[in-house]
């Protein structure tokens, strides 16, 4: 039971690392929680002007999510760590994101440590709900809807994949579909201001949400 708890226990920790605020502190940028969405998140660091820093702090937010993930599918058999274990590093990485020990468990919305976990668990299963991500924010420029969209259809393309693509885990499916509606609830906002239509586009800078 050891090695179980110890393993969730770090990727809570490594998920807790908001690389929303630590890119933009490090790039000396203005804290993105004091600007745009106010939410730590790629997205609302791009409002900065920042492309470097986006692509930075979605590369390690996900990152965070994706290594606790690997680490147990591919090194964890002989320390007794199978599919649960990889559903609750997934799924404690992520909830670190969202809850974040180092600051105040104020954390960001979870896409992009989402994607790293999906990547983590199949390559595949990860491509599928990034490239539902990237054509819905082609055609509708709203990083937040694609999100939603995304997250909504990454529990069914997990279950349309068993047998075929992976051998399905009811934990980690349940893992999954905790995420996806976390990430929706962490929207809310989003959903309100989607819905009035004042939700800002992709590439719109610092004042445009407000
Ligand atoms: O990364 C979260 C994204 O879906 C929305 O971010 O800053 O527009 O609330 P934001």
């Amino acid at each position: 039971l050891a090695y179980p708890v110890l393993a969730t226990l770090a990727a809570y920790l490594l998920g807790s690392l908001s690389f929303a605020v630590i890119v933009s502190r490090a790039m000396g940028l203005s804290d993105p929680r004091t600007y745009g969405s106010k939410n730590p998140g790629a997205t609302n660091v791009l409002r900065s002007g920042s492309k470097a820093a986006a692509v930075v702090t979605l590369a390690f937010d996900a990152l965070k999510g994706w290594l606790p993930v690997v680490l147990v599918r591919w090194y964890g058999a002989p320390y007794g760590l199978e599919e649960g274990t990889m559903a609750a590093v997934g799924l404690a990485a992520f909830l670190g994101h969202l809850w974040p020990v180092f600051f105040r468990f104020q954390g960001g919305k979870g896409v992009a440590t989402a994607a790293g976990v999906l990547l983590g668990i199949s390559g595949w299963l990860g491509l599928a709900t990034l490239a539902t991500w990237v054509i819905i924010a082609f055609f509708f420029r709203y990083s937040s809807l694609a999100s939603l969209v995304a997250a909504v259809f990454a529990p069914f393309f997990y279950v349309l994949g068993s047998g075929v693509a992976w051998y399905t885990d009811a934990r980690v499916g349940l893992a999954i579909a905790v995420m996806s509606a976390l990430l929706a609830w962490r929207h809310k906002d989003n959903i309100r201001r989607l819905l009035a239509g004042t939700e800002s586009r992709l590439g719109a800078k610092k004042g445009a949400n407000p």
